[in-house]
């Protein structure tokens, strides 16, 4: 039996790189969960000393910082520098794309515009880049009720937010305001994880999934392969795996959740290999 990996899973770009950098940094404290996946901070804590603290409230003493994926406020930012802390910028390049959007286009006079979660912390980072502060919007159904003071209007998006809402919003300004620049600052990661996983499950004939039983994007992956392949199966560890799952199976599809370490898939993969068909 052959086995045949996703041409994207696992990981995002942003949460790799980060994972470098504090791998390579070492004895380091985050600002926040460097990524949200519990057992990989575990790994870094113990095999890198990388600690994580609440907030920046804990990173006085502290000698290097790193800047998780999600960015966090200029002010922070700011903080930090001044009291010598050496400053690790892990931040996502997806994520301070808008942060500069919205720091040079609000210094250009325009009002902004950010649709996303004003409670996340990437947004939470992306709006205070806003000189004059910004608008955070959920749906279009509220932009009905921001009032505007300026003519010219940027707005910008939520990394993981639906292109398709996000035209909705863009389209309404559009109609109602004169001058609106739009950036899409949506980042594909989650979405070509998805296309991958529908690919290989149109021609594998068995599927392993990899990823939490409660992670949402996993169960998402889970049900988008098995509809191309009715033989695909959700696994969280090794424990997981049926023998019974590969009896003359020809070729075996494997794909992980966005929040899956390389080190579990390469596990997995090991131990379907042992695996007699
Ligand atoms: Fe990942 Fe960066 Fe996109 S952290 S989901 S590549 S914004």
């Amino acid at each position: 039996m052959k086995i045949k990996l996703a041409t994207s899973y696992g990981f995002c770009f942003g949460v790799k790189r980060a994972i470098k950098i504090a791998e390579n940094t070492q004895n380091a404290s985050t600002i926040g969960p460097l990524i949200h996946n519990n057992e990989e901070i575990n790994r870094l804590r113990e095999n890198f000393n990388v600690k994580t603290l609440h907030d920046i409230s804990e990173a006085s003493g502290v000698e290097k910082a790193i800047i998780r994926t999600h960015g966090i406020p200029k002010n922070d930012l700011e903080t930090l520098v001044q009291s010598n802390v050496e400053v690790i910028n892990a931040t996502c390049p997806y994520v301070t794309k808008p942060q500069e959007i919205c720091e040079k286009m609000s210094k250009e006079g325009y009002e902004i515009v950010i649709f996303g979660d004003a409670n996340h912390p990437e947004v939470k980072g992306v709006e205070s880049y806003a000189i004059h502060g910004a608008h955070v919007i959920q749906s279009v159904d509220e932009l009905a009720d921001v009032k505007f003071k300026r003519s010219k209007i940027a707005v910008v998006s939520q990394t993981t937010r639906k292109v398709s809402e996000f035209l909705e919003i863009t389209s309404y300004l559009i109609t109602h305001y004169k001058e609106v620049r739009v950036f899409n600052t949506i980042c594909n990661a989650t979405f070509e994880n998805q296309d991958a996983a529908r690919e290989l499950a149109k021609e594998a004939d068995v599927v392993v999934v990899i990823g939490g039983k409660n992670s949402s994007n996993t169960k998402q992956l889970h049900s988008i392969c098995k509809e191309y392949c009715p033989d695909s199966f959700l696994v969280e560890s090794e424990k997981d795996l049926d023998p019974s799952w590969f009896e003359g199976k020809m070729l075996c599809g494997v794909t992980a959740g966005a929040s899956t370490p390389d080190w579990i898939i390469e596990k997995i993969i090991g131990k379907i290999s042992e695996i007699k068909v």
